[in-house]
């Protein structure tokens, strides 16, 4: 089963101490205490995942993972295997982070095989895709999102194992946003692909991100084939963040 709407994943990338994590996990343990209509998740970096678990207490937010490496175990120094980060505690992996794909030159075959490596483990593999500002100028947008999304996505892929976050890389961290009638096409779209390739595309969840914030997370997270937000910048305080989860309710 798909997870429930809104699905609000919070990316904390390289930042926070122990100290920041575990006040920012507790102040959200404590709001989701009372149970989530929808899906609340931290993506914390990988070695305070054991800790972040038990922060997280038995709260019913998710605990992710920000990366893993396409085979379950070898000689890869430095990297981390999904079945070892399950074993830490994510029930899911962000792949294909525009970040990873643009510092660690991921390509797309690079990150179908993380996300299968991901699903293998037993984790939600959250697949990220997005644009470059100059193919967003150039207006090939739809056209790098199907090749991505066509790359990216593994065969065995389910609403139920896969969740599709469209982050167009100009938009992270900047403070800028596509309009509204931007990212209702590109979801439109992927949409669109999704069901002409999976008998439950219909049930994937999409998620948008780049600078989704307290402020505009009401009106982007009603667009039309919006099931929720990846949110990297504004997830690192529990009230901003827990903001966005609620403007996602209802609808
Ligand atoms: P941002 O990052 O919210 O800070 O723009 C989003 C992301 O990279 O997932």
């Amino acid at each position: 089963m798909a997870l429930a709407r809104p699905v609000v994943f919070g990316n904390w990338k390289m930042n926070g101490s122990a100290a920041d994590g575990e006040a920012l996990c507790r102040a959200l343990a404590a709001k989701a205490a009372s149970g989530l209509e929808g899906t609340l998740g931290v993506f914390p970096p990988a070695v305070l995942l054991p800790r972040a678990g038990a922060w997280l207490d038995a709260s019913p937010v998710l605990l992710g993972a920000q990366d893993c490496h396409g085979e379950a175990k070898g000689a890869f120094t430095g990297d981390l295997a999904a079945p070892m980060l399950v074993e830490a505690g994510a029930k899911a992996i962000i792949v294909g982070h525009s970040e990873r794909r643009q510092y660690h030159d991921e390509s797309d075959a690079t990150v179908r095989g993380k996300a299968e490596a991901a699903i293998a483990a037993g984790a939600i593999a959250v697949i990220c895709i997005g644009e470059t500002e100059a193919e967003y100028v150039a207006g090939e947008t739809l056209q790098r999102l199907e090749a991505q999304l066509a790359g990216s996505v593994p065969d065995l892929a389910t609403a139920a194992t896969v969740v599709v976050a469209y982050e167009p890389v100009w938009a992270i961290g900047t403070g800028r946003t596509p309009t509204n009638a931007e990212i209702t096409a590109a979801h439109g779209f992927l949409r669109e692909q999704l069901v002409a390739r999976f008998a439950d595309g219909a049930d994937f969840r999409l998620l948008y991100g780049g600078s989704v914030k307290a402020s505009n997370a009401q009106e982007i997270l009603h667009l039309a084939n919006v099931d929720g937000a990846l949110v990297g910048g504004a997830s690192l305080e529990a009230d901003g963040f827990w903001t966005i989860y609620e403007a996602g309710l209802g609808g």
